[in-house]
């Protein structure tokens, strides 16, 4: 809004309500106007606000924790529980305190996401040179298609796309569909996203790799300290992730009957197996269940002893648990010459055109449900069709029970492509680290796909010569009736719905049971359906007006920079489909929504690296049976007893009966000391090594470690977050703290301390330019302590370890700051990027049953929640319905739910309550 009328209108609306200091500060802040969006990545916004501004937003105490590294926004009203609200202030109208929290919150995410966009895209491809110099005609940030992503001559589908011709176009079948290896899903860069593409970097390709101390800065932050095996990684596992148990006699390592684990009380068992789910989906650095040729230690070999190294002793060894003989393939590399640099006119800097090393993702990097549906001509192999309808996927009743028992996915044949471990599994595209949990959730989306069908089916009987909504860019004046789709037709819109289902519950419910607070609940649902609701249709058109012509403007630069911050008005997914001119022969309508923002999209590895959730992971399953008590555990299963072709077995037990154990179920805390026992030992037949298990713990800093990915403090900085100075700045600085918490705290950083060391600094020695001190001088080896100082070694903490001692979280968050910031950038960007959830979100590919079902989570009108949970008025959400059609025996135990990944008996009380 115009300054100057905010200048008259403020005072007025204050005046209205006797003028409190916060009022005041309010005034001020509005006076101020909106921050401006960085020019340099080190004048970043770091999510910390002027000091009216928190006031503002949040009244002292806002203002108490500004001095602390995190960031501001979860200190504002209404931004936690009920205790967070302003008091006798309810409602979160606009201008009221909560609305100046809940809404300052939203802002400050997105500057955040808007700071993000432009400082944190590096792409491997080739393409970073022109995002930094630009084409012939346009600035490297708003740059669409790039050579680097056309198919190569080779490629099959090479003539199809237009070969050699200046610019290849995708056209006829290739867009109709989610396509196999994922290509066409951008028309004009067919490779974007595919199979076997490069991950990107979201950090400065000088800051991965700080192992291998390739420049100054990075020598200096180090100073020689780190490498692949140091510190030592199952010496970390086992000193800082394993769970304390009370009686470990009874949990055996996690194959007894009870172990202890940390619980996170307002997210269930069902939201750990669906991330893992997800990430099946997303990506993966291996390829068929096995990484390359060539065995590596993986450490249980040295620890620090005073500052320095020294080998452990056999009894060292016996005390900590570790195994010196495990040995894990080595990761696979795509490329590892050194990388070309280039300048830029008029600077002096030398850029890096990629990281030091490459890895491929061999998996599709697109939201297209291809761990269910397959990747690449192997995975497809195990993906099974109903012969009796091929737009099915095969489902069949387990033996000796009839099909009112339920159907499931038939078991892998012995001609099907598989890796020796997966023998006796389930038939499926992804099959790796296989656990009943996957299992009823790749059965549970298998189902929905069938259901759908059915149908479809059913309204092709009802009405056989109604226009169904598809189309075929061929033909694209002639209508298809529900009585002319083809079952190959039909498969492939039914992936697609499947595909956005899986989308939807991910945004706005699995998200904002992850971040149970009211901004994320808002900033997810504006992520999917916009901020301001159907409710409010002017406020969406003019919103997707001014969308419109930022596309158009002539500042492209400046359009790209808000681009974020103007669709979360009418929403990310749809944009660019609503044209009343769209026009299914065009590739300025089927492709004019998506923006990659000068950087093709796939995922970065420090995505995967803090979407390695395994403490998520309880090591014991509390098994609950619907015919029985469903309010008894009636049995505690470890997940061991699940894994791989065990979960055939379990399957017997019925989808109901797993789905109440997860829903009842909490999960595990994403912290420290809180690793599954299990996992720290898991059997890996396939290796050829003397104890044939893996600490998946270690293996989780070992892997980090040969992707490149910056240590800690540098991976907060690069994303804009203010660095640690001390290993007791992750200590929680609420003074409301509980004793016990605190004690646990401190001692975790005093085992930081002695894992990692210390070390006296020299204040000579600049470690980073992604910042600067708040005077503007460059931050040194001393971190703000006079020179000579013996300080942590807080430089050298993988970044695994720092987020799970981030201890001070904003309300509800069941994973770090650090962690979510990584969110916030790819969560957006891989809607942003995706055609289908864009452009391509219409009637022409999903149907229009197939469109309502995606908007209405199922056939027919939408169905809404009763009550108002959490203040809203919302409908019923997305899984449950899934849970309800899929398997409609849990429907008495789904009653009182709202959202499917809350813990189900769970009484969610007040206003974002957790407990
Ligand atoms: C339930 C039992 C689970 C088992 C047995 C398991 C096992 C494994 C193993 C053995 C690896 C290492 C592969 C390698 O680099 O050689 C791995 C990697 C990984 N796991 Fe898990 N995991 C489980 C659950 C989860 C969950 C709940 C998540 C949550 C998202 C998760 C996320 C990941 C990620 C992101 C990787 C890295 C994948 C890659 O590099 O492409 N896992 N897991």
């Amino acid at each position: 809004m115009n300054k100057k009328y905010l200048v008259v209108l403020l005072p007025a609306i204050f005046s209205i309500t006797s003028c409190t200091p916060e009022d005041k500060a309010c005034l001020e802040m509005f006076v101020g106007g909106l921050r401006p969006v960085a020019t340099d990545r080190a004048d970043r916004f770091e999510g910390k606000v002027a000091k009216t501004t928190a006031f503002c937003r949040g009244g002292q105490r806002a203002v108490d924790f500004m001095a602390f590294p995190w960031v501001d926004w979860g200190n504002y009203y209404a931004t936690g529980d009920a205790g967070s609200r302003y008091p006798g202030d309810t409602g979160n109208a606009p201008l009221s305190k909560n609305g100046l929290g809940v809404g300052g919150a939203l802002l400050d995410l997105e500057y955040q996401r808007i700071e993000l966009i432009k400082f944190n895209l590096f792409d491997n491809n080739g393409t970073y040179r022109t995002y930094i110099l630009g084409n012939n005609r346009k600035a490297g940030p708003t740059v669409k298609s790039w050579d680097e992503l056309r198919l190569p001559k080779d490629h099959p589908n090479y003539a199809q796309v237009g070969g050699d011709a200046p610019q290849q176009v995708c056209t006829g079948d290739l867009i109709r569909k989610r396509t196999l290896t994922g290509i066409c899903n951008d028309m004009l860069n067919p490779l974007m996203g595919s199979t076997n593409q490069l991950f990107a970097r979201n950090v400065e390709f000088e800051t991965t790799f700080p192992e291998k101390a390739l420049n100054e800065l990075t020598r200096n932050r180090h100073g020689g300290r780190i490498g692949l095996l140091k510190p030592d990684p199952q010496v970390i596992s086992r000193r800082l992730f394993t769970r304390a148990q009370s009686h470990p006699d009874a949990c055996r390592a996690g194959l007894g009957t009870d172990c202890d684990y940390q619980r996170a009380p307002f997210f269930n068992v069902m939201a750990a197996f669906w991330i893992q789910f997800m990430t099946h989906d997303w990506f993966s650095h291996m390829e068929e269940g096995h990484n390359a040729a060539g065995y590596e230690n993986t450490g249980c070999a040295t620890q620090l002893v005073n500052n320095r190294e020294e080998p452990l002793s056999p009894a060292d060894i016996a005390r900590l648990g570790c195994h010196p003989e495990d040995r894990i393939d080595v990761g696979f590399v795509a490329q590892n010459t050194p990388p070309g640099l280039f300048t830029r006119p008029g600077s002096p800097r030398q850029y890096l055109e990629r990281a030091p090393l490459t890895m491929r993702n061999t998996n599709t990097a697109w939201w297209d449900a291809s761990q269910i549906y397959g990747y690449d001509e192997i995975s497809v192999k195990r993906v099974k069709r109903d012969p009796a309808d091929p737009a099915k996927l095969l489902l069949m009743p387990l033996p000796g029970k009839s099909a009112a028992d339920g159907l499931y996915l038939p078991l892998l044949a012995a001609s099907d492509p598989m890796n020796p471990q997966w023998a006796g599994q389930e038939a499926t595209a992804f099959p790796d680290n296989w656990t009943i949990g996957i299992s009823v959730l790749t059965n549970l989306f298998a189902r929905e796909h069938d259901i759908f069908v059915d149908e479809f089916r059913k309204q092709a009987r009802l009405t056989p010569t109604a226009d169904c909504g598809l189309r075929n860019p061929a033909s694209q004046s002639k209508v298809i009736r529900y009585q002319d789709v083809t079952p190959e037709e039909l498969y492939d819109v039914a992936r697609l719905v499947v595909a956005a289902e899986i989308a939807k519950i991910h945004t706005i419910e699995w998200t904002p049971q992850l971040l149970y607070d009211e901004p994320l609940y808002e900033g997810m649902n504006a992520n999917w359906s916009g901020l301001i609701g159907s409710s409010n249709q002017e406020l969406t058109k003019i919103l997707q007006r001014v969308v419109k012509t930022f596309g158009k403007s002539n500042d492209p630069n400046f359009a790209t920079t808000w681009y974020s911050a103007f669709a979360s008005g009418p929403g990310i997914v749809g944009i660019g489909s609503k044209d009343r001119h769209w026009d299914i022969t065009k590739p300025a309508s089927v492709n004019g929504g998506v923006n990659h923002f000068g950087s093709p999209f796939n995922f970065p590895e420090e995505f995967v690296s803090v979407y390695r959730l395994h403490p998520l992971v309880p090591d014991l399953l509390e098994y609950r049976d619907l015919k029985g008590d469903p309010n008894r555990i009636a049995e505690k299963v470890p997940v061991l007893n699940t894994f791989r072709a065990k979960a055939t077995e379990m399957r017997e037990r019925g989808l109901g009966n797993w789905a109440l154990t997860f829903g009842r179920q909490e999960l595990g805390l994403l912290t420290l000391r809180n690793y599954p026992m299990f996992i720290q030992n898991l059997p890996m037949p396939r290796l050829e090594s003397a104890t044939k298990e893996i600490d998946v713990a270690a293996l989780d800093l070992i892997r980090d470690r040969e992707h490149g990915v910056p240590r800690f403090n540098e991976f907060r900085r690069q994303y804009g977050l203010r660095q640690l100075t001390s290993f007791d700045d992750f200590v929680d600085p609420d003074p409301n703290l509980p004793a016990p918490a605190r004690a646990e705290q401190q001692d975790r950083s005093r085992v930081l301390r002695e894992l990692y060391g210390q070390h006296v600094c020299d204040a000579s020695k600049i470690i980073t330019d992604a910042q600067r001190n708040a005077d503007g001088s460059p931050i040194n080896d001393c971190l703000g302590k006079p020179n000579g100082t013996l300080i942590d070694n807080i430089e050298d903490v993988d970044t695994i370890v720092g987020y799970l001692a981030e201890s001070r979280r904003p309300h509800g968050f069941a994973i770090s700051e650090t962690q979510f910031v990584v969110f916030i950038l790819n969560a957006s960007r891989r809607l942003f990027s995706d055609r289908f959830l864009t452009s391509s979100f219409r009637p022409e590919f999903y149907t229009t049953l197939g469109l309502n079902w995606v908007n209405n989570n199922g056939p027919g009108a939408p169905v809404i929640e009763k009550g108002q949970p959490n203040g809203h008025t919302q409908p019923v959400s997305p899984l449950k319905r899934v849970l309800l059609r899929a398997i409609p025996e849990l429907a008495p135990q789904l009653a009182n739910v709202v959202n499917a990944f809350d813990p189900w008996a769970r009484d969610r009380g007040e206003y974002y309550q957790i407990k």
